[in-house]
């Protein structure tokens, strides 16, 4: 048989084995694994490469509307554009729904947004911002139905906290659909208790960030968010983990028999609170929520990561630009650290960092970083095993990895539309030389040349953790 595409002679590796074969390819599925094949309209060399499930980052925002003249720095083009450069084919965006309005409409306004401008595939969470009574009882199980088989919950910021009851309501209607609600944990009034108690006292600078929402705020939410879960008998995430002490809130869950799922993210492994105490405003360039802890925090992510606390790495990749009136220094943003927008890119430097810092140093296996980086996520909300693996009859979704590659992590690699990387200057080994969307390559060798609209939205099954029955 003539394959589209034949991958010769790579280091296959997945969330369980590493092998040596080629790979054939024919209508963006992967149809053959073995050794030998060489009839193909176009083969791709991969000796002394790494040929790995493409990365899919279960945690981005792209286009979401933020506070008042705030403008995220990534549309589905560049935001896709730029996970595809960081070795990731598929992300999964959230749909923020607007308080009062249908969740119909936001997922309108997001499909309007993305169709057409995505290289990699996409398929997107919903944020419950008010969830009414046709919210829950109408909208979200016709949408689980639908294929959007996962919500985020947040238990703090302005507009988006949901009350204790209120998420109570979200996880029993997860419970009645099999959908995975997915919890930003962190308390809200400790926030503003302690953000007022910061002004007052003058403390307004970027770096008070990391002080008014300390460990005790994250650690409190992530055992309560475990408690309501416990009561309505439903699977949650804890998204973007940063610490120890919740960090073993969820171990000590997991050990009682109660399905939590933990997620981190690269910024709780090479990032710390200091980051945040740059001159002047520079430690805008770092606030997010949770922030960054310590090098004693950074050990503990990774012990969840290596010990399988967490089973997902994700980037929660939400960027803003910092030298922009919209962005990090909105004028508000200079009279205290309460109004800089929360969130950092990262997606494209997800990878890079989980490959260098946890593979080549020793801390994860080869198959463990395939497992945080694609396979996990794909079971997780839905897409195994059409993603996240190489397997006959899988989607052509492929990363080549250059593992012995040394590379200074600059803006320019990552591809976004922001105007910094809070990564600058970490010098990483390995990195992923070609990017394949369903047969199609998206990336080569630093250049774009897939094309914008080949990626597309995918309707998920539901969740690993939410299916009922043997
Ligand atoms: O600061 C952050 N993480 N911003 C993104 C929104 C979120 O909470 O995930
Ligand atoms: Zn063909
Ligand atoms: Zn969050
Ligand atoms: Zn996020």
């Amino acid at each position: 048989m003539t394959f589209d595409t034949v991958i010769r002679n790579g280091t296959v590796a997945t969330a369980s084995d590493t092998f040596t074969c080629d790979v054939g390819i024919e209508a963006g599925k992967i149809v053959a694994l073995g050794r030998g094949l060489d009839d193909a309209r176009e083969i791709i060399d991969a000796t002394a490469r790494l040929v790995l499930p493409g990365g899919i980052d279960s945690h981005v925002h792209i286009s979401q509307p933020s506070g008042e003249g705030i403008v995220m720095a990534d549309d589905f083009e560049t935001g896709t554009r730029s996970a595809a450069f960081g070795g990731n084919t598929t992300v999964l965006p959230f749909c923020l729904q607007e308080k009062g309005r249908p969740l119909r409409e936001a997922l309108t306004n997001y499909h309007a947004l993305a169709e057409g401008n995505c290289y990699t595939d996409v398929s997107f969470h919903l944020i419950i911002s008010d969830p009414s009574e046709a919210v829950l009882g109408q909208e979200l199980p016709a949408l689980v139905a639908d294929g959007y088989s996962s919500f985020k919950v947040f238990m703090t910021y302005e507009g988006l906290a949901l009350s204790d009851r209120e998420i109570l309501e979200v996880m029993s209607v997860a419970r009645e659909t099999g959908a995975l609600v997915m919890i930003h944990a962190e308390n809200y009034d400790a926030i503003r208790f302690l953000t007022d108690r910061l002004e007052r006292a003058g403390k307004t600078a970027p770096h008070f960030h990391a002080a008014s929402r300390p460990i005790a705020v994250e650690r409190e939410a992530t055992h309560r968010a475990i408690s309501l879960a416990e009561l309505v008998d439903v699977p949650i995430m804890i998204v973007h983990v940063s610490n120890r002490e919740a960090m073993e809130e969820i171990r000590r869950a997991q050990q009682k028999g109660l399905n939590i799922y933990g997620e981190t993210c690269p910024q709780y492994l090479v990032l710390t609170a200091r980051d945040l105490e740059g001159l002047n405003m520079e430690g805008a360039k770092y606030v997010c929520s949770p922030p960054p802890r310590d090098e004693a925090s950074q050990a503990a992510c990774w012990e969840g990561l290596r010990t399988g606390v967490f089973s997902t790495f994700s980037s929660d990749h939400c960027p803003f630009r910092y030298d922009d009136p919209a962005g990090k220094l909105a004028p508000k943003g200079r009279t205290s650290f309460r109004w800089v927008p929360n969130g950092i890119p990262g997606v494209a430097a997800r990878l890079p960092i989980l490959f260098s810092e946890g593979v080549v140093k020793g801390r994860i296996s080869l198959n463990q970083f395939v497992a945080l980086s694609a396979t996990n996520h794909a079971r997780t909300y839905g897409l195994y095993p059409r993603k996240g693996t190489i397997a006959i009859g899988a989607d052509a979704d492929i990363a080549i990895w250059d593992p012995e590659r040394r590379v200074t992590i600059t803006h320019a690699l990552m591809q976004d539309g922001a105007d910094y990387t809070p990564y600058e200057g970490i010098e990483v080994t390995g990195w992923p030389e070609l990017t394949m969307v369903r047969g199609q390559t998206v990336v080569r060798d630093g250049a774009l040349v897939g094309r914008k609209g080949f990626g597309t939205h995918l309707s998920r099954d539901l969740p690993n953790a939410g299916r009922r029955g043997p």
